[in-house]
């Protein structure tokens, strides 16, 4: 999403004239009032109508409430910017609210103000799924649904949040790939499913109703933002059915039935010649038909007016409006619905009752969320406000997220951690060394506070700092200067990496090496010191470092993402050894030669002789890496074996199924022909070195062979903690169906009888399926 740049030049002008207007009259802008629908209090007759009464189940207060409203009430109510019906007492509602990591004012519907001035910023997703710990995502959505109730209370904040975003990132240059939780499916659905639990479950359990709602978008196939001219108003993205359903598709579907979400978001590409917004097979079938979605499906801004103006889909704007609302979608980004379902449904393109559909979908979401339930400081979460934002354990999270999610990628002869008594003077130097905004990344709010790398290395040991270039485009390094502080210090650590004017929205990467005279400056500036060198790459994507992982003047290297509010902090723990790091890669770090040949608007994530097309990801992609995915070091050393696994496993078919192997060799695995009660692998884990520290078990299968099948795929994570010398076990629970099963051409799930590998990290272990 959404803006632009345009849009963005215009809403800035905007936003800097009402500030002068504003300024001028010393209007304060702040309301502290929550906006709610059924305020009986004030209006004592709202008592009469059934959808005020929080007693009754929500269906029958939807069914009551859309039968007294106009179809133009109705109309009103398909759009982000929802029409207020004062005659029934309901405020309008603004939809549009953004959480990606922290409560960000991104969207038109929440603001700061001197009441809450910022909220706790965490590290971009990207970082936060290097931690591969599950407990984790949880948390971090449940602070930030704390912190936007406490925003709702005081009028600054909506109820319906537009986020995670969970699309996979499957190329390394995509601008957006820092929003998401990586490149695995597996690793994706487990990020989704829990911090968007984290976000909507409410602490009575109550599964009807919900603290905040979230949204998983883009669906679906959504990563080309602009690449060589090729933008997503424009793209139309070729999947196959097997990459759809093994790649592209499963954390859409986990967000759904795993972590319950209220609301999908379709996104501006077509898919394989049709925008999503308008396919009804996407939303219809699968969305509601097959996962059942309790809840919305809205629509990126503005998909629909993309759809008319770019990708020229239909006639006219009434015919989109129509199909939008036919293929399934209840909530439009935009004025589109607004404008043109009217004529529509009078051009007999659309039926009432599928407007009715729409805006019951909608007005059944606020509902769950209480807005017509009255008074909110009466309700649940009523007691929150600005005292509950930023709170020191909120804040301490958001550092702890940011250390969890933390890379090492070298350390030879083990240079860190540094010691903070051993060391005199550090000398600290990269365009990202003093970053503040940098580090939150985009769809970010107003943090609480930033720590910058120069300010939690300071806290520990005396600095010397030079930013070495003017900004992360380094056009001209300067050189000497670098070299003159770097020579006189202990030791060196060096931020570089990108901002948001090298990968973002709308903002491709065209090479994934390190932007301009970066990587002269760490070179040189390694070249003359007389200790520790340590790297520090700041980013969202991969990078080619291949320069400095085999350069042994630089003896440390890790990446910190975009790592938070907090984030110098954190990287302070990590450099002086206050914390051990155990993140680990969420996805492939490939060569610059990948950047150079590699067309990004091929969505084929299996590798294809014929094009020479090499695939993507540790699942497909057999060519070199700069780092694999999950590669990450700690400054401690863990052994992992097999304690308990079954040697083979019997799976239950349809009693009209005949199969045994080895005259069958695969099983369809749909709704319930395949059973298996599954079974315990049991996985010893033991810190074998000196330092206590985190470790993520990561279980892979290596699936059997049918067409194109994954080389690997992880099946399940836990992380665990070691003191130094302990043990633990963790148990992984396997459905034999479910789990080891793989895609075919077709999109068909298939599980193949015979042996089974799987691994975990050098331990093989092997099982028999039969029937
Ligand atoms: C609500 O009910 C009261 C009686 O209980 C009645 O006097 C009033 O007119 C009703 N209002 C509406 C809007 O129906
Ligand atoms: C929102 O919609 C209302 C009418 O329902 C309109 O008056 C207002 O200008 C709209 N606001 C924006 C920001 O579009
Ligand atoms: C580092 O950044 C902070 C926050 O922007 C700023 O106040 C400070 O002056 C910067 N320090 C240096 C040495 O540039
Ligand atoms: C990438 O592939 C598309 C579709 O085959 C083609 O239209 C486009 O020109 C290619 N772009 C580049 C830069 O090779
Ligand atoms: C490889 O690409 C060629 C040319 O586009 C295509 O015809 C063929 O089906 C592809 N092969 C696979 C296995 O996808
Ligand atoms: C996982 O995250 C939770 C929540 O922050 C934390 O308490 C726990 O220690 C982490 N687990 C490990 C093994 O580091």
């Amino acid at each position: 999403m959404f803006f632009h740049p345009l849009q963005h030049i215009l809403s800035m002008a905007i936003a800097l004239l009402l500030l002068i207007i504003f300024s001028c009259q010393t209007i304060v802008f702040a309301e502290n009032e929550p906006l709610f629908a059924c305020n009986t209090e004030k209006d004592p007759s709202l008592k009469n109508y059934s959808f005020c009464n929080p007693s009754l189940d929500v269906k029958t207060r939807v069914n009551d409430l859309v039968k007294r409203l106009t179809l133009e009430e109705k109309i009103g109510n398909l759009v982000n910017n929802a029409s207020s019906i004062d005659r029934l007492g309901i405020p309008g509602y603004k939809w549009w609210s953004e959480a990606l990591h922290g409560v960000s004012n991104v969207g038109p519907a929440t603001h700061f103000s001197s009441l809450v001035p910022g909220a706790t910023s965490f590290p971009q997703v990207i970082l936060t799924a290097a931690s591969f710990n599950k407990t984790l995502f949880k948390a971090i959505g449940k602070v930030v649904s704390t912190e936007a109730r406490a925003m709702y209370n005081v009028g600054l904040a909506g109820l319906t949040y537009w986020s995670p975003n969970v699309n996979i990132f499957r190329d390394p240059r995509w601008g957006r790939g820092q929003e998401t939780p990586g490149e695995d499916p597996v690793l994706a659905s487990k990020y989704v499913a829990n911090y968007v639990r984290g976000l909507q479950e409410r602490d009575d359990g109550d599964k009807d109703r919900l603290k905040v709602a979230a949204a998983c978008k883009h669906y679906t196939a959504y990563d080309v933002d602009n690449w060589e001219g090729i933008d997503r108003y424009h793209f139309d993205a070729k999947v196959t059915k097997q990459d759809m359903e093994d790649t592209y598709q499963p954390p859409f579907k986990s967000c759904v039935l795993d972590g319950n979400v209220a609301s999908v978001m379709c996104s501006y590409n077509e898919v394989n010649g049709k925008p999503t917004c308008g396919d009804p097979d996407l939303l219809k079938r699968v969305i509601r038909g097959e996962w059942k979605l309790n809840g919305y499906i809205s629509s990126d801004c503005d998909s629909l007016d993309t759809m008319f103006n770019s990708q020229h889909w239909a006639k006219t704007p009434e015919q989109v409006a129509a199909d939008a609302l036919n293929a399934g979608l209840d909530l439009n980004c935009g004025n589109w619905l607004r404008d043109y379902t009217m004529g529509a449904v009078q051009g007999g393109l659309v039926e009432e009752s599928v407007v009715d559909k729409a805006v019951s979908n909608n007005f059944a979401t606020l509902m769950r969320l209480g807005f017509f339930d009255g008074d909110p400081s009466k309700q649940m979460y009523g007691n929150l406000g600005p005292k509950d934002v930023c709170t020191p354990a909120h804040q301490e999270l958001a550092r702890d997220a940011a250390r969890q999610g933390i890379v090492l990628l070298k350390n030879v002869f083990r240079p860190l951690p540094l010691s903070p008594t051993a060391i005199k003077s550090l000398a600290l130097i990269g365009p990202n060394a003093n970053a503040t905004t940098t580090m939150i990344g985009n769809y970010a709010g107003v943090p609480c506070k930033y720590t910058t790398p120069l300010q939690g290395l300071s806290d520990s040991v005396v600095t010397l700092y030079h930013a070495g270039c003017s900004d992360t485009k380094c056009a001209n390094a300067q050189l000497n200067e670098a070299r003159e502080v770097a020579s006189a210090a202990d030791a060196v650590v060096l931020v570089m990496g990108t901002d948001q004017s090298i990968e973002a929205e709308s903002r491709d990467r065209t090479s994934i090496s390190l932007p301009g005279q970066q990587n002269r400056l760490i070179s040189e500036v390694a070249s003359v010191s007389k200790g520790p060198v340590i790297l520090v790459i700041m980013s969202g994507g991969g990078m080619d470092i291949q320069f400095a992982k085999e350069n042994p003047k630089i003896t440390s290297i890790l990446w910190v993402g975009f790592p938070g509010e907090a984030g110098g902090a954190a990287l302070a723990d990590v450099v002086f050894g206050r914390y051990n790091p155990g993140g680990r890669l969420p996805m492939t770090w490939y060569p610059q030669f990948f950047a150079e040949t590699v067309n990004m608007t091929n969505m084929n994530m299996r590798p294809n002789l014929t094009t020479g097309h090499p695939g993507y990801t540790y699942r497909f992609y057999k060519g070199t890496t700069v780092y694999p995915f999950e590669y990450g070091l700690s400054y401690s050393m863990f052994a992992q074996w097999v304690v308990r696994a079954p040697k083979s496993v019997k799976l239950s078919l349809d009693e009209d199924q005949v199969c045994r192997y080895p005259e069958c060799e695969v099983v369809e695995v749909s709704d319930n022909n395949c059973r298996n009660s599954g079974f315990e692998v049991v996985i010893g884990v033991k810190n074998v070195g000196n330092m206590a520290g985190s470790y993520s078990v990561l279980l892979y299968s290596y699936p059997r062979w049918i067409r194109n099948v994954p080389q690997t795929d992880l099946l399940d994570f836990e992380k665990v903690f070691l003191a130094p010398q302990q043990v633990t076990m963790v148990t992984f629970h396997v459905d034999g169906c479910r789990h080891l099963s793989v895609v075919d051409e077709d999109g068909n799930r298939k599980v193949a009888l015979g042996e089974h590998h799987l691994q975990i990290g050098d331990v093989t272990h092997y099982l028999y399926l039969e029937t």
